[in-house]
């Protein structure tokens, strides 16, 4: 086997592209980080992921943001990478509607940086983060990725939705191979405070009430953090090739057919109820939650569920924690970092 020995990656402050590079460079890859260490949420835990990385001589970074593109080329340039894997973005559906110009310029302008970049030095595998909220407005589920995603619902998803696209374009002219993953939910230890496993864990702990949304009717596809970046690292050999007629595309595969690009979806492969999830959360903390039960808000979904066959056929992987093992995880580790 062929293993590319030097990664790029963005966002290695946040909390997949973390994990993603302590497992790179635990297989022995050559890793240099990217983030502009935003302050959406906690700096201090954006620069703790960093220290730990940086315990790994394998491992160094640049402090920079995506816009700034002679810092983006001078750090690319300098490395030299196989592969480009960008995962920083401005993230969150709901600061979307409060904020939406951070996600034009981290998204938007700082992916096209990237995808430049890429394209420059001619890397073998460009992968990049999209969402399942790209899925917007769709009923049908589990969501597949050969179905029409044209329906987002906020400008975090039009972005990512608009990511998606510019970099199928830059494949196309470039021949520049090119995955995007859909994540779905991701949640596990040094997770974002932002998401609801977090804000969730430090209610109940501190004796705060918790907000639940759409009166608990929602279902998410929670995908443990472990098995995202162990099917990151599998994709990263899966490049897509331009196909030379349609039948090279297998049924249920979203390969383009003028392109080397395709689209992947990463989820556990199942829904679950968010209040079996809390319920999940009490049983491990031991405490009731006081629930603030609330209606649905404004650019959110009732239910997210991922048909995750694609990912199994290209790496033989299927994602596989249990969302009880990921929150027993997830608090372990929460309470040694908070120290409560
Ligand atoms: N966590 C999830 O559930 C989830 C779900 C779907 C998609 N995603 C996508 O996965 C990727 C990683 O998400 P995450 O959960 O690790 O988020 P995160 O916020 O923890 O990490 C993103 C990192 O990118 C950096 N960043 C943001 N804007 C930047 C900019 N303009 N320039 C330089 N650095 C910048 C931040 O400092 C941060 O460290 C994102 O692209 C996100 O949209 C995440």
């Amino acid at each position: 086997m062929c293993v590319p020995q030097k990664v790029f990656i963005t966002g290695t402050a946040g909390f997949i592209g973390f994990h993603l590079a302590r497992l790179l460079l635990a297989e022995g890859y050559s890793v240099h980080g990217f983030d502009g260490m935003t302050d959406y949420y906690d700096v201090r835990l954006k620069q703790r992921r960093h220290q730990h990385l940086l315990q790994s001589t394998s491992f160094a970074a640049t402090e920079a943001m995506l816009e700034d593109h002679e810092r983006m080329d001078e750090a690319i340039d300098a490395f030299q990478p196989d592969i480009i894997i960008h995962l920083a973005a401005q993230a969150g559906v709901r600061y979307s509607i409060e904020n939406p110009r951070a996600y034009i310029n981290s998204n938007v302008v700082g992916t096209f940086n990237i995808m430049e970049a890429a394209r420059r030095n001619g890397v073998a595998h460009l992968l990049m983060a999209s969402t399942s909220s790209v899925y917007g407005a769709n009923e049908d589920m589990p969501f597949t990725e050969t179905e029409k995603a044209d329906t987002p619902l906020t400008i975090y998803a039009a972005t990512k939705k608009a990511n998606e696209a510019m970099a199928h374009s830059y494949a196309h002219l470039w021949n520049l191979p090119t995955t995007m993953f859909r994540f779905f939910t991701v949640y596990g230890p040094w997770g974002r405070p932002d998401l609801a496993l977090y804000k969730f864990v430090d209610a109940i702990l501190d004796g705060r009430s918790i907000d639940v949304y759409n009166h608990g009717d929602m279902y998410r596809d929670f995908t443990y953090v472990d098995d995202l970046v162990r099917a990151i690292r599998l994709l990263i050999d899966a490049a897509p090739r331009r196909p030379a007629s349609p039948a090279d595309i297998g049924e249920g595969d979203s390969l383009s057919p003028v392109a080397p690009f395709r689209i992947v979806n990463i989820g556990n492969n199942d829904k679950v109820r968010l209040l079996d999830f809390i319920e999940a959360i009490e049983d491990e903390l031991g405490i009731k939650a006081k629930r603030n039960y609330m209606d649905m808000q404004p650019g959110d979904v009732p239910a997210t569920w991922a048909d995750a066959s694609l990912l199994e056929r290209l790496t033989g992987y299927r994602p596989q924690t249990s969302y009880r093992e990921g929150v027993r995880n997830f608090i372990g580790w929460y309470r040694d970092y908070a120290g409560k």
